[in-house]
């Protein structure tokens, strides 16, 4: 009885290991190994049998069961990752076209770089050329040619980095229009866009910032163009329903000067508590004017005899324009290039 036992079970792990190699899925590979090993399967009911046994019997059959019980079932793990490896070999090779792609890494524009192609877009689609000149600048074209007169306080040590007595960091870009009047005749209608200095360091003040220059010169050009073109500019930055204001102002360069509201872009839907124009309702964005014919004076050119010619002339600071219009509360935010403001935009 028990030799018996002991040949079936030979025979039973023979014939399973021919029937495990034959199979050919992990469906029929665990169907193949449960014909032995499951609830009726052939291997289980030679199990059943041991305890039948006379106990001297039992060893020898026990054990030849309980080797081809093992045997089916380290062949059938064996057999089961050998059909994974063929399925995944089968698939190498072959584009997966339902995996998500790799998304290349986008950079993207400064909110300076940003704020600064958006208002130069808005200037050149008005007809406007761009024009730049240096950053390390003569006293001459920074502050004389522009009616600065000695003394005052743009020109004192504390306000202006001086590279010697007569060589400073430009203060502002408005010395973009001597230069331009020096070069090219009327008529005239530049802006100029740039990198600027000043020995200031605040919340609203970095010593490197950004501003534009607008230059317009003809023949009989009035205010009301400056106030057009002006006020064209505030809606096409900041949306159609800006309101613009002009108040009065002073600037040695321009007469008469005005300075530019804006109604305030945050404030639509709000009666009180706006942080950005702190409930005045009004952000002043710009100085302009009309180029005072001292400064066509400066200009040693017949072109430009300032019983001929007038003009208007504008600068706003472009950092400021990128903070109004995005909501960004302090300045140097914009000089740090921390990745987590950054990536806002
Ligand atoms: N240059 C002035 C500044 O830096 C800005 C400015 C005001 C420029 C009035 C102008 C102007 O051309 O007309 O504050």
């Amino acid at each position: 009885m028990s030799d018996a036992l002991t040949l079936q079970a030979r025979a039973l792990a023979e014939s399973a290991s021919r029937d495990l190699h034959e199979a050919s899925g992990e469906a029929e590979l665990a169907r193949v190994k449960s014909s032995y090993l499951g609830k009726g399967g052939s291997i289980s009911a030679l199990l059943k049998q041991i305890p039948t046994l006379d106990p001297e019997q039992r060893r020898g059959a026990g054990s030849a069961i309980n080797e081809a019980k093992k045997k089916v079932e380290a062949l059938f793990v064996e057999r089961r990752a050998a059909i994974k490896d063929e399925a995944l070999g089968a698939s190498a090779g072959h584009v997966d076209v339902t995996l998500p792609g790799r998304l290349d890494w986008q950079g993207h524009e400064h909110p300076v770089t940003r704020a600064w192609n958006e208002i130069t877009d808005i200037f050149v689609s008005m007809g406007f050329t761009i024009a730049e000149g240096p950053e390390v600048e003569t006293d001459w074209h920074c502050f004389t040619a522009l009616n600065i007169p000695p003394g005052h306080p743009a020109r004192e040590m504390q306000d202006t980095f001086y590279v010697d007595d007569n060589v400073v960091l430009r203060t502002h870009t408005s010395p973009v229009q001597v230069r331009t009047m020096l070069h090219n005749d009327p008529p005239l209608r530049v802006i100029c866009p740039g990198v600027v200095y000043r020995r200031d360091n605040d919340i609203t003040h970095t010593p490197m910032f950004h501003q534009v220059e607008g230059l317009v010169v003809d023949q009989g050009t009035t205010m009301a163009e400056l106030r057009g073109t002006l006020a064209a500019f505030a809606r096409a930055f900041f949306g159609p329903k800006t309101k613009v204001r002009f108040r009065p102002s002073y600037f040695p360069f321009t007469e008469p000067s005005a300075e530019v509201d804006v109604s305030c872009p945050f404030c639509e839907d709000r009666t009180i508590g706006c942080r950005v124009c702190k409930d005045t309702r009004w952000l002043e964005v710009l100085g302009s004017g009309m180029v005072d014919p001292a400064v066509f004076d400066q200009i040693d050119r017949p072109e430009y005899d300032s019983r001929v010619v007038q003009g208007f002339a504008f600068g706003m600071g472009i950092d400021r324009m990128a903070m109004l219009k995005y909501g960004i509360g302090d300045l140097r935010l914009l000089f740090e290039n921390d990745q987590r403001l950054l990536e806002q935009f």
